[in-house]
Formats: structure tokens, sequence, C-alpha cells
């Protein structure tokens, strides 16, 4: 049996491998993102220790290989909350661990590139799901329901997204699901050109897109189950002071209500964890 930790280590480096083969022109192995996906399903129980540990290890790689890890386990975990079945569990995790897959053809000159990009690095970027389809495609490991969810995981339901400007159902049931976990994943990571943004300020700009773009049955999910996650956790605020939440309203979801501030050196002190929430100036502190 593998550890949480050591099943998303084994995936950045699984990732990593990947991303430098298509960049040295090597040969492809993508039978480990296979493996993998079918050891997590195996192996995973805890959907909320899951979600803990990918916000503890966040950061802890470059983004080029974290976010496709985060991304895959987190659209697992929505998954297992619409109640799907294994194969299909299977199928979401090596869409959503490939799914930027077509990246590793842009050079990070352009991916970490503070400054505005140019039409011609913007065609680039924009043609990373058909470059990643024509990748995958060509080993024939996966099946089109794997090769689809990277293909359309930046279509959006009011038909915004590319490549093909796809609408509603339309769009193949994992892209959907990456989309929520990719907009969720890029708002609460550290980036050149973004400064991070809390979790409870990424579910609240999902909500908020959830009525257009996003599909909105799996963004109440989404929604709603990480509410519960992050009710009576420990929380970081924007003041240097602690707290835990003590409830979310779900109409306003960056402004929970929290109690039981305490001394930042007292935080450090009794090691709690979870320190990774970093609220808005909108908390509102009770006392109770
Ligand atoms: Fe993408």
């Amino acid at each position: 049996m593998f550890s949480i930790e050591e099943s998303y280590n084994q995936a950045i480096r699984i990732v990593r491998n990947i991303v430098e083969d298509i960049r040295f022109s090597r040969q492809l192995y993508f039978e480990p993102v296979k493996a993998w996906s079918c050891q997590i399903c195996q192996s995973i129980t805890d959907d909320f220790e899951l979600l803990a540990i990918i916000h503890n290890f966040k950061d802890k790689n470059p983004y080029m290989y974290s976010h496709p890890v985060n991304v895959a386990l987190i659209s697992y975990v929505i998954g297992k909350w619409m109640n799907m079945d294994g194969t299909k569990l299977e199928n979401l995790l090596c869409a959503g661990l490939l799914h930027d897959i077509g990246k590793a053809r842009i050079k990070d000159s352009i991916l970490d590139k503070e400054a505005d990009l140019t039409p011609d690095e913007i065609e680039k970027i924009m043609a990373h799901p058909v470059v990643g389809y024509k990748i995958i495609s060509s080993v024939n490991l996966f099946n089109i329901q794997i090769l689809q969810g990277i293909l359309f995981h930046h279509e959006r339901m009011d038909g915004s997204g590319y490549p093909l400007e796809l609408k509603g159902e339309k769009i193949n049931i994992y892209s959907r699901i990456i989309a929520v976990a990719d907009s969720y994943d890029a708002i609460t990571t550290n980036k050149v050109y973004r400064k991070k943004d809390s979790p409870l300020k990424a579910l609240e700009e999902i909500q908020e897109n959830s009525t257009q773009q996003l599909d909105v049955a799996i963004c109440k999910i989404f929604i709603h189950n990480l509410i519960n996650f992050f009710n009576g956790r420990a929380i970081l605020l924007n003041n240097k002071q602690i707290g835990s939440i003590v409830r979310i309203n779900p109409a306003a979801i960056a402004k929970p209500m929290v109690c039981s501030v305490l001394p930042i050196c007292f935080f450090l002190r009794v090691r709690i964890l979870y320190a990774y929430f970093i609220l808005s100036e909108f908390c509102q502190n009770t006392d109770m």
C-alpha cells in the first residue's frame, strides 16, 4: 500500500519524465500514467486527507509538474463525489495528469513570461490542448474519452473556450471536471505573473464562473464538499493572526466567520496543520 505522499511524489516524477522526454525528443513511455491511476483508485480512500496533502505539497515543486498532479487528484476527488465508477475515475486521473502535456512543447520563457504575450505566443499557448491530444493519441494507449478530456479542457459551457468553441454537454464530462480543478489549482498557486489567492477566494471565483463558463452542477458539488472540508480548519489571516473557521456562508464564501484568534507565535509553537489558508481582509473575526 502506498501513502498519499509517496503517490504524490511518484506522480511528480512521472510528469517530469514525460515533459523531459517530449522536450528532448526521446521515446515516450506513458504506461506509468495508467499504473499510477490504477494505484490511486485502489489505495486512496480519504478524500479530505488527499486535499490536505495537495495543499501542503502544492508549492514544493515547479508548477509545470505540480499543476497536472494537483488537477488529476482534485478531479479524482470530484469524480468520487459524483459517484463515478472505478474505470471512469482511472480515465479521469489519466486525463487530468496529461491535460497540459502539450505545454511541454512551449518554451519556459513563454510559459513564465511576466510581460504581455505577443499574438504569436498566445497562439502557441492556445494550441496546447491540440498539441497534447496529438502527442497522446500517437501512442495508442489511451481511449477516446481520455483523449477528449485532454483536447476539450479549455472549452467552456457558454462556447467561449477553445479550440472548437464547443458548448454545454458537447464538452466531454472529464474536460468539464478538469476545468473546475484546473481553475481552483491555478488560482491557489503562486505563478511568475500572478500571486496566489486563498482557497476560499478561489471557490468564490469558481462560483461566479459557474453561471456561464463552468459546469454549474460540478461546481455545486465541488463547492459544497470543500466548504465542509474547510469548516473548523485553522487559518492564517492576512493580519498575521490565526483562528479557525466557524461557518462559511455559501453566499459569501470568502468572508467566513472566524473565532479564537491567537498571536502568530503561539500558532507556530503548537504547529497546527493547514497553515496554508491566507484569507482576504474581508475576514470577519468573531470572539466566542
Ligand atoms: Fe491547459
